[in-house]
């Protein structure tokens, strides 16, 4: 069911922009049904860098897709995946709990969850806001 997602993390990966760590990374995000890809850009001024799966929030955002994420998955071209906590909070705030599955350069895939990667999470609904824009 999933397959077509982690397959688009993984080719995502292909188009990483990443000459200052080598380490290429893709993710692909479904929302409504439709998946939105992303991967990491370096920048020459390091910090400036922006991390997979921010880059596939963004795109579906952007994209106009619903803002309510129904899976993720991350591939990486070394070792195993763990999003960083900067995209996990950004993970956070279009859902509290969906499926995460993180691939391995060798093609494993490890299910978890965003209420795993991050619990007790803070997010839009932690706020006294009615409407959201
Ligand atoms: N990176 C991601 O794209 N996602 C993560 O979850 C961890 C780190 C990128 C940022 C940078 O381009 C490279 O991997 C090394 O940190």
């Amino acid at each position: 069911m999933y397959d077509e997602l982690i397959r688009e993390a993984q080719a995502a990966l292909e188009r990483a922009y990443a000459p200052y760590s080598g380490y290429r990374v893709g993710a692909a995000i479904l929302c409504g049904g439709k998946v939105y890809a992303g991967a990491n850009v370096e920048n020459a001024s390091y910090g400036l860098s922006m991390c997979a799966e921010r880059s596939a929030v963004f795109a579906a955002i952007s994209a106009g897709a619903p803002r309510s994420i129904e899976a993720v998955a991350i591939a990486v071209a070394i070792g195993r995946p763990s999003p960083c906590g900067a995209c996990r909070q950004v993970l956070r705030e279009f859902g509290q709990d969906f499926p995460v599955f993180l691939v391995g350069a060798d093609g494993k895939v490890n299910e978890t969850s965003l209420a795993r990667l991050l619990p007790d999470s803070f997010g839009p609904d932690s706020l006294p806001r009615e409407e959201k824009i």
